[in-house]
């Protein structure tokens, strides 16, 4: 069973979703979703695990107006909600942007990591083209708002195949993403911008890492993964058959397979 909660940190509500009880394991979601993208892993929850995925600020719904803010503004409202719940540390991780947000975790309080997840992230920051596009982006969202970065983006989140012949994910990507403001997407977008290269911080990293990306991610692809693991000591790489950038989404059973073999093989 999946509990929807609400907890004030850092002057703010933060939405979380929480299943499952034990040793608490923080998903982080990617950009433009939100908490939401993490139910097909909360409903697979292993035992004596506790899964526990919150809203970035600005996302999710009813979310209050984000303003401008960075990732590391991020990473402390999350470090705040481990406190809230009084948990010094934890498995985290996140995908893309989450795993970008994980980054900024471990550089503030790497003491809290039993464990990191990466899946379908990068360590390195923004290439000129990036910021290029993301500038696009932002003018994109300013001025047609959340639906038009949907049709953008949707068929980087996804893949062809899934956009072919899973009509109800595409539907329900499409829908977070047009729940959130627009004011929280282009800030959003300035916070990823203004993110550094994370590889020399994995390079410190030493408990156990997993490392999961979708075979057809074009976002950022297994290259990216195998870059992660290359820094990071004690980590290994998944690759998820069939699934594009939002792997966790496209091939549920097998990333929650994957995750469940991490946490019972490592911790
Ligand atoms: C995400 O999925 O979070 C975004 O694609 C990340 C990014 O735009 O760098």
């Amino acid at each position: 069973m999946i509990r929807q909660a609400r907890a004030r940190v850092c002057g703010r509500d933060v939405r979380f979703l929480d299943a499952g009880a034990g040793w608490p394991v923080l998903l982080i979601h990617a950009f433009p979703v939100n908490a939401d993208m993490w139910r097909p892993q909360l409903e697979r929850v292993p035992e004596g695990w506790r899964y526990i995925a919150p809203d970035v600020r600005g996302f999710g719904p009813e979310a209050a107006p984000a303003g401008s803010f960075t990732l590391d503004d991020v990473a402390a409202d999350l470090a705040a909600l481990l406190d809230h719940l009084k948990l010094d540390r934890a498995v985290i991780g996140g995908l893309s942007m989450g795993g970008y947000i994980t980054m900024a975790l471990l550089r503030r309080s790497p003491e809290r990591f039993d464990g990191i997840i990466l899946a379908d992230t990068r360590a390195e920051a923004d290439t000129p083209e990036g910021l290029a596009g993301r500038r696009q982006m932002i003018d994109l969202v300013r001025a047609k708002g959340a639906g038009a970065v949907a049709d953008q983006m949707l068929p980087k989140l996804l893949s062809a195949s899934a956009r072919e012949h899973q009509p109800e994910l595409v539907a329900s990507v499409r829908r977070m993403i047009a729940s959130t403001s627009a004011e929280a997407l282009a800030a959003a977008l300035e916070a990823m911008m203004g993110r550094p290269d994370s590889s020399a911080d994995l390079s410190r990293v030493n408990c156990p890492a997993l490392v999961l990306v979708g075979a057809d991610d074009e976002v950022t692809p297994e290259a990216s993964a195998r870059a992660i693991e290359k820094r990071i000591e004690r980590s290994r790489v998944v690759v998820l058959p069939a699934a594009g950038h939002l792997s966790n989404l496209e091939s549920p059973d097998a990333f929650s397979r994957a995750l469940s073999d991490f946490l019972a093989s490592n911790m």
